[in-house]
């Protein structure tokens, strides 16, 4: 079942130009249509003026990410909850608002309860954004998209997110052209966009042994920092997850903004810090985020994509991810922390698919 590979995880890394292109295939067969989510979405999607999304680990920080282009693109706003958050405070229900559940299982507790909870609350419209058919967040929700990653085996997710944010980019078109924000020749654009980014998704994992090296680097640290902003914030916190879930390094994830708040205090010739840097507009600010980094010492290990401009020293290790993917690009930088913190892990000989104390499907509280 593992063919050439050693490990699921690695196996799953390796099937993402696929998981994406099957989860994206709708949308490119049949253009950007509410139909995607379910046959009454164009009435669901007709009637919301907010969006809630409510999910656990890596899929909250799919959300985090989708909140982003939910606003940017369909101009909606858009509040992302952890479930075991949610569901124990007050909050001000919305019965326009549109609760989206993420899960790669459909079986999180967390999130399910959280769903219960939104329900009890008046939220009629609800959509999940799940992975495993008729699993029990789809069969409690009036919408579904399910992502194609197919099974996921390995406990840290890999495919299952990079299928996700493939399923809220699509969302946020479809509220946008709902809304009347999505003008014919904006539309083509992004459907092309979409179109090319398997191929983009297997130029990032054609860095694999560059990224190795790297590893071997970070297999006898303690610690590491990872620092993005915008869009590439959440993939910092996924970077450092990956990372401390299956090497047990402890690793910890800022927006690269709050360093002088706090962080920085961290920072001397010991702690690598892994920045996401592609050629967004918050480039600059990234880079004296980094210069704050090197002046205490710091290791920096950055990707860059190819319109990003830096030049490498001692202290700077650059890896180039492909062209700079614009919106999507958040979806390719999340395949260098995934194959980081997979080859760290194999340098330090942990149990990769199955890390210590964690469950794939937490379905407990
Ligand atoms: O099945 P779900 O997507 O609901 O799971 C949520 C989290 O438990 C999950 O993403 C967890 O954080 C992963 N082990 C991260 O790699």
């Amino acid at each position: 079942e593992l063919g050439p590979y050693d490990h699921y995880m690695q196996k799953e890394i390796h099937e993402q130009p696929r998981a994406t292109a099957d989860t994206l295939e709708g949308v490119i067969d049949a253009g950007v249509v509410p139909a995607l989510f379910g046959s009454d979405a164009a009435t669901v999607f007709a009637e919301v003026d907010s969006v809630l999304i409510l999910a656990s680990g890596t899929s909250y920080y799919a959300g985090l990410v989708g909140r982003q282009w939910l606003e940017s693109l369909a101009g909606i706003p858009c509040n992302v909850e952890l479930g075991h958050e949610y569901r124990y405070r007050d909050s001000i229900p919305n019965p326009r608002q549109l609760v989206v559940t993420i899960s790669q299982s459909g079986e999180t507790l967390d999130t399910m309860e959280a769903l219960k909870r939104a329900k009890a609350l008046g939220h009629a419209h609800t959509l999940s954004i799940c992975n495993v058919q008729e699993s029990a967040l789809p069969r409690a929700s009036r919408l579904v998209f399910y992502t194609r990653a197919g099974a996921e085996i390995g406990v840290a997710s890999t495919k299952a997110f990079t299928t996700q944010l493939c399923a809220l980019f699509i969302l946020a078109l479809t509220l946008a052209k709902q809304r009347g924000r999505l003008a014919a020749d904006a539309e083509a654009g992004h459907l092309e966009a979409l179109r090319q980014l398997p191929g983009s998704v297997q130029h990032a994992l054609n860095l694999e042994p560059q990224i190795k090296v790297w590893a071997e680097q970070f297999a006898d640290k303690d610690h590491a920092l990872f620092l993005g902003r915008g869009l590439h914030y959440p993939i910092a916190l996924e970077g450092a997850l990956k990372l401390k879930e299956i090497s047990y390094i402890h690793a910890e994830a800022y927006p690269a903004g709050e360093l002088k708040h706090g962080p920085l205090a961290l920072v001397d010739d010991k702690m690598p810090v892994v920045v996401i840097a592609p050629n967004d507009s918050l480039l600059e600010k990234v880079k004296s985020n980094m210069q704050e980094v090197r002046a205490r010492g710091g290791q920096l290990y950055v990707f860059a994509d190819l319109d990003s401009h830096f030049s490498a020293t001692d202290a700077v290790h650059v890896i180039r991810t492909p062209r700079h993917a614009g919106l999507l690009s958040p979806i390719i930088h999340a395949i260098p922390v995934q194959l980081l913190a997979y080859h760290a892990a194999l340098r330090k000989g942990t149990d990769v698919d199955k890390p210590r104390n964690l469950a794939k499907s937490v379905t407990v509280e």
